[in-house]
């Protein structure tokens, strides 16, 4: 049972999107007038009958695909440089970003409600996760039925593997990610996860890289569409089947774009140093079991045993009061350089640059002709972290388009859906 104080903590703004908050509103309209929760006394069973499913099938999609017509209305607002007003969806959910793509909801629901029996339930409302997965599936409709996907690109922990595991060569998203490679689609694993060389990497995510490796049917320009980009934007590792590690750094003077160029050292020794203090002064006034971690490009603070817990509360008003600090420091003021603080469910990390920086490298280094890049509608960013505040994924919105996931499971859905998608597209 939610206590009144999960309650009142789940409502804390930091933690809801309002898209899909608003979506979830115009559901629970439908869901109380049709759902005929008596229905289960008078001998209809739990799932219902078939007509009280029907007619909450037919109103959600039609609100699904009524909200489809706002997104392409959105779209066009967006897309005229001429109009200096806010589109409708706009006004009603004012967080509201660019959309890459348009949204087929109604579709996306009708496969989700297969699924999830969504129309079928009387007691539960259609829920956070209903929204998140329905959109999800219209994104890589999307993507695969408008344009063509040529790149996909991944965070690391909770999506590819479980928080702090590794990449094992039995994962079920191995042969999924190798699938993908067959289809020259490029991947990009981009990863807030900070490390210097190629054997950490490998550490991490060896189950792929050697399944790549060993692999008979991938041609040698299939293995060289694989690159790690680490730190949200720090590292650049590329797939090399001759290389130790199987992975070859890449210097940055190869793929730093102009405006990171300009990133200066001092600028980020200074923004650092701030994001330090604040860390350390939290690890003090919150009494947190944790120790600080310096590196050339982050700073964080991890739970000390390295195997204790550190309390989500204490993680949240870390990465908030952080955030706020650097915000108003000289330093975050400036704008010089831009940084990511967030939650990473067992830590606290502050990065030079974020994703929407990792994932516009990873566009530009797989582009056809030097100088180009490929573009946010055929880039599809798959991640677990899409609150606005304290979360890394949520920046790479702004480059291409995204799924939110919640665990590796549904990573592995999530490409099963790619593929058949992609399969139809072929046939
Ligand atoms: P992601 O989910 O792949 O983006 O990885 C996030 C996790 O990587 C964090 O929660 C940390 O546990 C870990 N990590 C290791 N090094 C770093 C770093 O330099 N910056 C941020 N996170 C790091
Ligand atoms: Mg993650």
């Amino acid at each position: 049972m939610t206590t009144r104080y999960r309650v009142e903590y789940a409502l804390k703004t930091h933690r809801r999107d309002q898209f899909i908050e608003w979506i979830k509103g115009l559901l629970a309209v439908p869901f109380v007038l049709y759902s005929q929760p008596q229905g289960v006394f008078e001998g209809q069973g739990v799932i219902g009958c078939p007509q009280t499913r029907e007619e909450a099938h037919r109103r959600y999609s039609e609100i699904l695909r009524d909200v489809e017509g706002m997104i392409d209305d959105h779209i066009a607002n967006q897309n005229d440089d001429k109009n200096p007003f806010p589109s409708k969806l706009k006004l009603l959910v004012p967080s509201v970003g660019p959309f890459f793509t348009r949204l087929p909801l109604e579709a996306a629901f009708k496969c989700q409600d297969r699924k999830r029996y969504i129309s079928s339930r009387r007691f539960v409302s259609p829920s956070f996760n209903d929204v998140r997965l329905i959109l999800n599936s219209a994104q890589i409709m999307a993507v695969t039925t408008y344009g063509t996907l040529q790149l996909a690109t991944f965070d690391g922990d909770v999506t590819l593997y479980d928080d702090g595991q590794s990449l094992e060569s039995t994962s079920p998203v191995v042969p999924r990610l190798l699938d993908l490679l067959r289809k020259n689609v490029k991947i990009g694993i981009v990863t807030a996860a900070g490390y210097t060389t190629a054997e950490r990497y490998y550490s991490r995510l060896h189950g792929l890289l050697d399944a790549m490796a060993n692999s008979a049917d991938l041609t040698p320009a299939q293995k060289q569409n694989l690159v790690i980009m680490g730190g949200e934007a720090n590292y650049l590792f590329e797939f090399s089947p001759s290389a130790p590690h199987l992975l070859a750094p890449v210097p940055r003077e190869r793929w730093l774009t102009p405006e990171m160029a300009a990133w200066n050292e001092r600028d980020i020794e200074q923004l650092l140093d701030v994001a330090e203090a604040a860390l350390r002064d939290c690890i003090k006034s919150l009494n947190l079991p944790a120790e600080l971690m310096r590196k050339d490009r982050a700073v964080g603070i991890i739970p000390m045993p390295p195997d204790g817990r550190l309390p989500r509360e204490s993680l949240e008003e870390t990465v908030l009061v952080v955030q706020k600090i650097l915000e108003l420091s000289s330093a975050g003021r400036s704008r010089r350089v831009p940084f990511c603080a967030f939650n990473g469910g067992r830590d606290v990390f502050v990065d030079i640059g974020d994703k929407s920086w990792g994932v516009n490298v990873v566009q530009r280094w797989f582009a056809a002709a030097p100088g180009g890049v490929i573009r946010g509608e055929n880039t599809l960013h798959v991640g677990d972290q899409f609150l606005s505040a304290g979360a890394n994924d949520f920046r790479a919105r702004s480059v291409g388009t995204t799924a939110w996931i919640a665990s590796p499971a549904e990573t592995v859905e999530l490409l099963d859906e790619l593929a058949e998608l992609m399969g139809k597209k072929l046939s």
